[in-house]
C-alpha cells in the first residue's frame, strides 16, 4: 500500500459481497501449498483441475478453428498416407474427417475467425443450433411446447455472466427481492448483493432430500412481503448445488404455479443437466410449455462430464421476456443492450457452447471415442461419489441427504466439539489431512445445523488414500465434543 495516496470510498456492496468458495479456507489451503503441503482441492467444482480430461472432440476442433492452417495441413497428411501402403501410420492417427469438417463449417460460419469480435449475444448460428437442442431435449413438438426462438438465447461468458445480466436488470431498488434456494450456490448471495437489492431465502428440506413445497415457498414470500419487500424473481437450481437434490416434474410445475401466481419470474440454473440421465432431468422451459410466465434458464460447458470451466462459456435463454415500464423496450432488449457493452463472450467459450449442444451422432466416424470418453466421466464421477458416501458412514454423527446430481456431497454435520463451527471443521480438516472444502455456512444453512461441502472429483487412486485419513481425523475430532 502506498502510504501517499488516501483511501477511497468505494461501492460497499462490493465490500460485503461474500463468495466463500474462493474464501478463507481456500486462501489458507493456497499459503498451506507454498509451504509444501499436498492440497485436495474439493472446494470447487473445477473438473479438469483434479485431473478430469478434455474430451477430445472439443479440445480438436477448438485447436483447430485457433490454428486453422492445421485443417489443410491435416488433410495433406492423410492425402499421402493413403497413397502410401507402407507407412506405419493407422487412420486413428489422423484427425477424423467430422472434426475437420465440423471445425471448417464453424470458420465458414464465424466468417471473421476466432480473433474478431461476435454480435454481442453470440453468432446467430451458434443460437440457431443451441435452439434446435433445446426443442429437442424437450420435444416441444409432441408435448405441445413453445419452439426456443434463437433471437432471444444469449451466450454469456459462462453461467455466471447470465446470471449477473439478469438479476442486475431485474433489481431497480433495494427492496426488489430474489428469492433463493438455501444452501445455495453463493454465486447468487453476491451478485443480488453487488445488484444492491434484497435477499429472500428459501429453506429446502434437508431430510426430504432438500426438495421443497409450496408452503414453503409461501411461507417464504409471505414474510418477506411483510417486511416491504417487493419480489422480483425465483431462483431454483436443478439439479442442485450444493445439495445434489434432482427435481421431478411435481416440484418444478409447482415453481411454475407459485411463479405465475405471484408474476415473478423464474431464474432456472441447469447448468448440472447433463451430470444426470437425460430422463432424469425436468427442463423448467418443456414444464413451461404454453404458460407465459417469465423463465430465464441458464445452461454451462463448465459442469456435465466437459468440465471446461476456464474457458467461460455458456447461455441463457428467455422466454416471455416482460415489458419495461416507461419504455418501449422488452426485457430480452435491454440484456442486448447490457451485452453490448461488453462487446461479446470470449470466442473459444462460445465454439465450446456450439459442441455441447451439437455433440457427435451415433454412427458418425467422431461419436466411438466421444462416447467412451463421456461414459467414463460419469462413471467415475459415480464411482467416486459413492466412495466418499461409504467413507461418511464410517464418521461419527455425519449425516449426508440429497442425490448425487451435481459434482458435489453436502454433509451434515450432526457432532462439533463444543463451541465450534463447520467453518473451525473444514479448516481443521484441511491442516491435517490437506483435503479443502467448503463450510456449510457459505451456501446458507438453518441455524444451529453444520454442513460442508466436497466436490466428488479427486480421483480415485487419490481418494482411496485420503479417505481413511479423514475418518480418522474427523472421529478424532468430534470425540472432543463428549
Ligand atoms: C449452480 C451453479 N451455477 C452457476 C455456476 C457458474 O458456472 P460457470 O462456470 O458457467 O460460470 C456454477 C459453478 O460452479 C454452479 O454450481
Amino acid at each position: 500500500m502506498s502510504a501517499s495516496v488516501p483511501p477511497i470510498r468505494v461501492n460497499n456492496n462490493l465490500l460485503e459481497m461474500e463468495y466463500a468458495v474462493r474464501g478463507p479456507i481456500p486462501k489458507r489451503a493456497a499459503e498451506l501449498q507454498k509451504q509444501g503441503k499436498k492440497i485436495i482441492p474439493c472446494h470447487i467444482g473445477n473438473p479438469q483441475a483434479l485431473g478430469q480430461p478434455p474430451l477430445t472432440y472439443f479440445r480438436q476442433v477448438l485447436s483447430l478453428v485457433e490454428d486453422t492452417s492445421k485443417i489443410a495441413r491435416e488433410r495433406k497428411l492423410k492425402d499421402l498416407f493413403e497413397e502410401n501402403p507402407y507407412s506405419d501410420l493407422k487412420q486413428k492417427d489422423f484427425i477424423s474427417d467430422d472434426v475437420l469438417a465440423k471445425s471448417e463449417s464453424i470458420l465458414a460460419n464465424l466468417k471473421s475467425g476466432m480473433g474478431a469480435y461476435t454480435e454481442s449475444k453470440g453468432p446467430r448460428f451458434i443460437r440457431e443450433a443451441i435452439a434446435e437442442f433445446i426443442n429437442k431435449r424437450d420435444d416441444y413438438k409432441n408435448r405441445g411446447g413453445v419452439i426456443a426462438d434463437p433471437e432471444k438465447i444469449f451466450l454469456t461468458s459462462g453461467a455466471s455472466g447470465g446470471v449477473r445480466f439478469v438479476i442486475e436488470a431485474l433489481i431497480a431498488q433495494k427492496n426488489d427481492g430474489i428469492m433463493i434456494p438455501i444452501p445455495q450456490y453463493p454465486l447468487y448471495s453476491a451478485t443480488i448483493k453487488r445488484a444492491g437489492g434484497t435477499q429472500v431465502n428459501y429453506y429446502l428440506d434437508e431430510e426430504k432430500g432438500w426438495t421443497f413445497d409450496r408452503d414453503l415457498l409461501e411461507e417464504a414470500f409471505r414474510k418477506a412481503v411483510n417486511n416491504g419487500v417487493n419480489i422480483k424473481g425465483i431462483v431454483v437450481i436443478n439439479p442442485g448445488n450444493p445439495t445434489g437434490a434432482i427435481l421431478d416434474e411435481q416440484h418444478v410445475d409447482e415453481v411454475i404455479a407459485f411463479a405465475e401466481d405471484h408474476n415473478i419470474a423464474i431464474i432456472a440454473d441447469e447448468v448440472y443437466q447433463d451430470n444426470i440421465k437425460a430422463d432424469e432431468f425436468v427442463s423448467f422451459a418443456r414444464a413451461l410449455g404454453t404458460k407465459e410466465v417469465t423463465l430465464f434458464s441458464l445452461h454451462s460447458i463448465s459442469k456435465g462430464f466437459y468440465g471446461e470451466c476456464g474457458h467461460r462459456g455458456g447461455y441463457l435463454e428467455v422466454r416471455n421476456p416482460p415489458k419495461i415500464q416507461g419504455s418501449n423496450m422488452d426485457f430480452a432488449d435491454l440484456l442486448v443492450k447490457t451485452a453490448s457493452v461488453s462487446l461479446c463472450p470470449n470466442t473459444a467459450g462460445q465454439v465450446l457452447v456450439y459442441l455441447m449442444v451439437n455433440q457427435p451422432q451415433e454412427g458418425s466416424e467422431a461419436y466411438p471415442q466421444f462416447i467412451q470418453e463421456k461414459n467414463k466421466i460419469l462413471s467415475d464421477l459415480a464411482d467416486k461419489a459413492t466412495m466418499i458416501r461409504e467413507a461418511f458412514t464410517h464418521m461419527e454423527g455425519v449425516e449426508c441427504f440429497g442425490g448425487t446430481g451435481a459434482l458435489y456431497l453436502f454433509p451434515r454435520l450432526n457432532k462439533l466439539p463444543k463451541g465450534t463451527t463447520d467453518f473451525d471443521y473444514c479448516m481443521a480438516l484441511l491442516e491435517d489431512t490437506g483435503i479443502c472444502t467448503v463450510n456449510g455456512s457459505g451456501f446458507g444453512q438453518k441455524e444451529g445445523t453444520h454442513h460442508l461441502r466436497i466436490a466428488f472429483l479427486p480421483p480415485k487412486e487419490l481418494l482411496a488414500q485420503v479417505l481413511p485419513r479423514w475418518i480418522e481425523f474427523h472421529n478424532k475430532y468430534v470425540a472432543e465434543t463428549i
